[in-house]
């Protein structure tokens, strides 16, 4: 089984998963905190590995590289969830779920999470983490497969939706955010992450990368508010979180 085995990565998910649920301190029994980023300067970032152009090349490499032991340093996934404040009592919707990096670590502490792909082979990855899970967790996971230009979520079904390194890969993205909206509640907020504008030495090509004006535009285009901006957490992306206005 070498490292770009998906089963590698399926076993190295879990691993760091269960022994997450054995070794942290958790706040409630129905709430644990999995992953806990180690939070480093840009400076310990040594060789990143690239994400390279979504559904391109390899498959076994695609989860590689979305699943790097890097990546943590520089993508801080618990600050970026603690973003979206408590989730127990909500649905979560992944858009863009990939091998699940985001969607796994929300499962422990959301009452539901939707992990969408438009990718059949990353559907029947996040499948196959998730029938692994314990079951208390097994039950809070869906996986969804989804049409490029609609996510499908029911009417009011999500109550908070992440979109990370997804964002520039959707097309007519402002009907695609209405089409969004009408599967999220009242007031839910929708956190965008994507990879800055500039000579990055991680990330997708540059017509992958929209610029974060142009997504803050498209956004309020669409029906959303701005909630925050932060360009400055992540090294090499830009966070927004908007709500549903
Ligand atoms: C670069 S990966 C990011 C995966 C994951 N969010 C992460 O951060 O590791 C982009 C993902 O978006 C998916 N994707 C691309 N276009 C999409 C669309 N229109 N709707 C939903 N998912 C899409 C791809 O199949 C891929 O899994």
């Amino acid at each position: 089984m070498n490292r770009y085995s998906p089963f590698f990565q399926i076993a190295l998910l879990l691993s760091a998963f269960l022994s997450a649920c054995r070794h942290e301190s958790q706040p409630a029994a129905d709430a644990p905190i999995l992953l806990r980023e180690k939070p480093a300067p840009a400076s310990t970032v040594s060789e990143p590995m690239p994400l390279p152009k979504t559904g391109a090349g390899n498959f076994e490499s695609l989860v590689a590289d979305y699943e790097s032991k890097e990546r943590g340093i520089w993508q801080k996934p618990e600050l970026v969830i603690s973003m979206l404040g408590d989730l127990g009592d909500k649905t979560v919707a992944d858009i863009g779920a990939g091998t699940g990096y985001f969607t796994f670590r929300l499962v422990p502490k959301a009452k539901k999470v939707i992990g969408i792909d438009i990718d059949q082979r990353f559907i029947r990855f996040l499948d196959s983490v998730n029938v692994r899970l314990p079951i208390q967790y097994r039950e809070r996971f869906e996986s969804r497969l989804a049409k490029p230009n609609d996510p499908l979520l029911k009417a009011g079904e999500a109550d908070a939706v992440v979109m990370v390194n997804t964002y520039g890969y959707i097309q007519n993205r402002i009907q695609y955010l209405k089409t969004l909206s009408k599967g999220m509640s009242p007031g839910a907020k929708l956190l965008i992450i994507d990879f800055k504008k500039n000579n990055l030495p991680i990330g997708p090509p540059e017509e992958y990368k929209v610029a974060l004006g142009q997504a803050e535009k498209e956004l309020i285009t669409s029906g959303f508010a701005i909630e925050k901006i932060d360009k400055d957490a992540l090294d090499y992306q830009y966070i927004i979180l908007a709500v549903k206005s």
